[in-house]
């Protein structure tokens, strides 16, 4: 029988229709060495344990279990997060929304007290871990209904030293009595049913599914806002949303109601502010 090795690992990998660079992260993870290393050893050996795991892990794949699921992190805003199928996995259209929190945090008077921040359904905690890495004055608190979420989160915020409190609950009520001066959240969005669903199947569907064809969690954190926020709330939503979340903001009293873009020109993030 054929030793294994890199290039006939490789190989099976795209028997199976997997993306070069996903199937070589793969057997990178799997190898514990950086990807160039395999592309100047393809004639290295494999174990038989190593190769057989690799392609279990290439047949996962082939069933859209995510990459971050299979090597357990996923960088977002230059943090490395871990990851697991109790939390969604942070996409980079949601550095839009991280980055629009920053620019305002970093406008925030540099003699006044420090900006208290708060991240509505945390998963992983990537914005409030974004925020809090970028805004070192700022106090950020980072939420969520998921305790397995949170634990993840809570996880990543002692790897990567940065001071966030997390909380659990219901939307505001996490962080009832308390108020902040800016909000970002990017609630589940998803209508039920909707055709996407079934390519993301492995990922929590309480953290994509919204009722009212996707919009209510994104009301629910409008609606409670004006209670705990003197300041910006910044939202993710879907690309066809944005005007019905302006709308909901202009009816709870936001002022300044804008919107961000994706590299699609796509309206993915709104945001007004509650004076
Ligand atoms: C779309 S995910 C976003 C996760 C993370 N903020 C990110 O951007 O990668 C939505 C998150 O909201 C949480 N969630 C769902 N319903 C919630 C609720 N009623 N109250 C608080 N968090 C909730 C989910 O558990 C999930 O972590």
């Amino acid at each position: 029988m054929t030793a294994p090795t890199v290039d006939r690992a490789l190989a099976g990998a795209q028997r199976l229709r997997l993306d070069r660079l996903d199937a070589t992260r793969l057997l990178a993870h799997h190898l514990q060495c950086r990807r160039e290393w395999l592309l100047a050893h393809g004639d290295a050996t494999l174990t038989p344990e190593i190769t057989a795991r690799y392609l279990d892990d290439c047949r996962r794949r082939a069933d859209d279990v995510p990459l971050a699921y299979l090597i357990g992190q996923r960088e977002f805003m230059g943090l490395e997060l871990q990851v697991t199928p109790a939390v969604l996995v942070p996409r980079p259209e949601t550095e839009l929304l991280a980055q629009w929190a920053i620019e305002q945090i970093r406008a925030w008077p540099s003699g006044a007290r420090a900006p208290r921040v708060v991240d509505l359904g945390t998963g992983s905690g990537a914005l409030a871990l974004a925020i809090a890495s970028a805004c070192p004055r700022a106090e950020v608190v980072a939420t969520d209904v998921s305790r397995n979420a949170l634990a993840v989160a809570q996880g990543n915020a002692r790897r990567l030293q940065l001071p966030v409190r997390f909380a659990h609950g219901h939307w505001w009520h996490a962080v009832r009595g308390e108020r902040f001066d800016l909000a970002v959240a990017n609630p589940p969005y998803v209508a039920p049913g909707d055709p996407h669903l079934a390519a993301l199947r492995h990922e929590p569907a309480e953290a994509l599914v919204a009722d009212d064809a996707g919009l209510a969690a994104l009301h629910q954190v409008i609606d409670g806002a004006r209670a705990h926020l003197s300041g910006w709330l910044l939202l993710e939503h879907g690309w066809d949303q944005a005007e019905a979340v302006r709308d909901r903001l202009v009816g709870a009293g936001c002022a300044d109601v804008a919107l961000r873009r994706d590299l699609q020109g796509h309206a993915r993030c709104t945001g007004g502010r509650i004076e």
